[in-house]
C-alpha cells in the first residue's frame, strides 16, 4: 500500500521507522512518504495560513498549498502506475478533523485493501472548506474523526490510523489469527487475557482457564466480553447482529 501525509511537522512521522509498521516499510509492504505543506508555499516565510473569513479565533489553512501538494502526489501516483492501471481508483483522501465521520475497525477493515491513501493533516482551525470541494473529483474524499475531542493538528489521529489500518495489511502481523480475537472484530471488547504464574501477589487466573476444557474457556471468554462490553460500552450491544449471537448468551 502506498500512503502519503501532507503536513507542517513531517518529522512527527519518524515514528513509523521503528516496530511493525518500520518492518513492513523495510519490507516493501508499506510504502510510506510525509510531504511538507512548505514545500509548496512561493512566499519567503513559507505561509501555510490565513485570518479566517467572517472573523473569528485562530487561523484557516490557505487552500493553494493544499491543491499543489495534492496535485504532486496525484501526478506522482499517475506516473507510477501502469497502462494496465487505467482503470485504478482514485486515491482515497483521509482529511482528520474531530468535524468528520468516526474512525473505528470496520473503517479501517475497509480501507486495509486500497493501493493508495493520502493523509491531509490540517492545524489551527482547519483547512479552507474549498480544499474539499476542489479534491472531490480527484481524490475520494473522506473526513474522518478519531473521537469527541480535539487534538491540536491531524498527525498523531493519521498515526493510529495508519497504525490501525497497516496491521490489518496481509504480512504486517506475523501471525494473523492474533487480529481474529480482538476488540472490536466481532462488535465486542475482548475479553481479559492472563499468562503466567497462576497466582500472583495472592491473584489467581480464573480456574477455568487452567480446566483445558476448550468449550468451557469458550463460553467463559463470550460471557466476560459481553458482560465487559455492556458495563463499559453499553451502545455497542444494540449494534451486535443478532444472528451471530446464541441463546447462551442470551440467558446472560
Ligand atoms: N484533528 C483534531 N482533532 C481531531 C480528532 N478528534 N480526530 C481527527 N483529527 C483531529
Amino acid at each position: 500500500m502506498r500512503i502519503d501525509a501532507v503536513t507542517i511537522f513531517p518529522e512527527i512521522f519518524n515514528v513509523l521507522d521503528v516496530s511493525l509498521l518500520g518492518k513492513a516499510r523495510e519490507s516493501g509492504l508499506i510504502d510510506f512518504t510525509a510531504h511538507n505543506l512548505r514545500d509548496f508555499t512561493s512566499d519567503a516565510h513559507r505561509t501555510v495560513d490565513d485570518s479566517p473569513y467572517g472573523g473569528g479565533a485562530g487561523m484557516v489553512m490557505m487552500a493553494e498549498p493544499w491543491a499543489l501538494a495534492l496535485e504532486s502526489i496525484r501526478s506522482s501516483a499517475a506516473t507510477e502506475s501502469t497502462e494496465d492501471d487505467d482503470a485504478a481508483p482514485a486515491p482515497v483522501l483521509i482529511i482528520p478533523t474531530p468535524s468528520g465521520h468516526v474512525f473505528n475497525q470496520k473503517l479501517a477493515r475497509a480501507l486495509a485493501p486500497e493501493e493508495h491513501l493520502v493523509f491531509a493533516c490540517g492545524r489551527y482551525e482547519g483547512i479552507d472548506e474549498r480544499v474539499y470541494e476542489w479534491a472531490a473529483p480527484r481524490f475520494r474524499v473522506l473526513p474522518v474523526s478519531l473521537g469527541d475531542y480535539v487534538l491540536n493538528g491531524g498527525e498523531v489521529a493519521v498515526l493510529a490510523m495508519i497504525e490501525a489500518i497497516g496491521r490489518l495489511i496481509p504480512g504486517v502481523v506475523g501471525n494473523p489469527e492474533s487480529l481474529v480475537e480482538e476488540s472490536h472484530e466481532d462488535g465486542l471488547l475482548e475479553y481479559p487475557v492472563y499468562t503466567k504464574p497462576s497466582t500472583w501477589r495472592e491473584l489467581e487466573v480464573p480456574e477455568v482457564l487452567l480446566s483445558g476444557n476448550h468449550g468451557k474457556i469458550a463460553r467463559f471468554r463470550r460471557e466476560t466480553q459481553l458482560h465487559r462490553t455492556a458495563k463499559r460500552r453499553p451502545e455497542l450491544i444494540l449494534d451486535i447482529d443478532p444472528a451471530s449471537t446464541n441463546r447462551k448468551d442470551r440467558d446472560l
